[in-house]
């Protein structure tokens, strides 16, 4: 079993966090199609995965948890969704030529993915990203510096996209004020 799984999954036994949609897609949930499909990659308890299938989104959900992905399964079949999980220790790979309409990543950075996950996008697709920064200011997130974002990476991994959206406050200003931890993306191949 990879190591991360046994992380993730003792995690998820163990936590009573609540699945929730990243803010980036939550607060701009109006850009969102009417119908077509969407992947929520390396999905946790699969927060954007249920917002999206409540939004009409035929949609997937992978994560390397099990035991996360038995959590969400439960919460969509009471909530009368369907949702398609699938466990997997994600690779370029995992996509295997399949392509959708919306993705969403949040909390996750895996650098290797990016052309994957372009690939991936239909033509007017949308990809919808926030994860942590190097320079947040809270302890949240990871620490391992290759998981956070340098500054306004997302721009460079994901240049070949039309920009709709970008958020990364950094530390300007009120520092009491605003995410300061993530930076916010939106993406359309066009
Ligand atoms: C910080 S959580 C974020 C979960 C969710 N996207 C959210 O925003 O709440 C990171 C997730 O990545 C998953 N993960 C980590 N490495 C992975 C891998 N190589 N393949 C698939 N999932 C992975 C973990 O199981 C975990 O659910």
């Amino acid at each position: 079993m990879p190591e991360q799984q046994i992380k993730w999954d003792q995690i998820y036994r163990n936590s009573d966090i609540t699945a929730a949609p990243a803010t980036v897609l939550r607060q701009n949930a109006c850009l969102l199609p009417t119908q077509g499909t969407a992947l929520d990659l390396a999905c946790g308890l699969g927060g954007n995965a249920l917002f999206l299938a409540q939004h009409g989104l035929e949609t997937q959900a992978w994560d390397i948890s099990p035991v996360a992905l038995a959590k969400l399964d439960d919460k969509s079949q009471s909530a009368g969704l369907h949702i398609q999980t699938k466990p997997v220790k994600i690779t370029p790979e995992t996509f295997s030529h399949q392509a959708f309409d919306v993705i969403v990543v949040s909390r996750f950075l895996d650098r290797s993915l990016a052309s994957a996950i372009l690939d991936a996008l239909n033509p007017d697709g949308l990809l919808f990203y926030q994860t942590f920064v190097v320079d947040k200011l809270t302890r949240s997130g990871p620490s391992n510096p290759d998981y956070l974002l340098q500054r306004n990476e997302l721009l460079t991994l994901f240049e070949a996209l039309t920009l709709v959206y970008y958020q990364e406050l950094s530390r300007i200003g009120d520092l009491n004020a605003g995410n300061r931890d993530e930076a916010l993306f939106i993406g359309q191949k066009t």
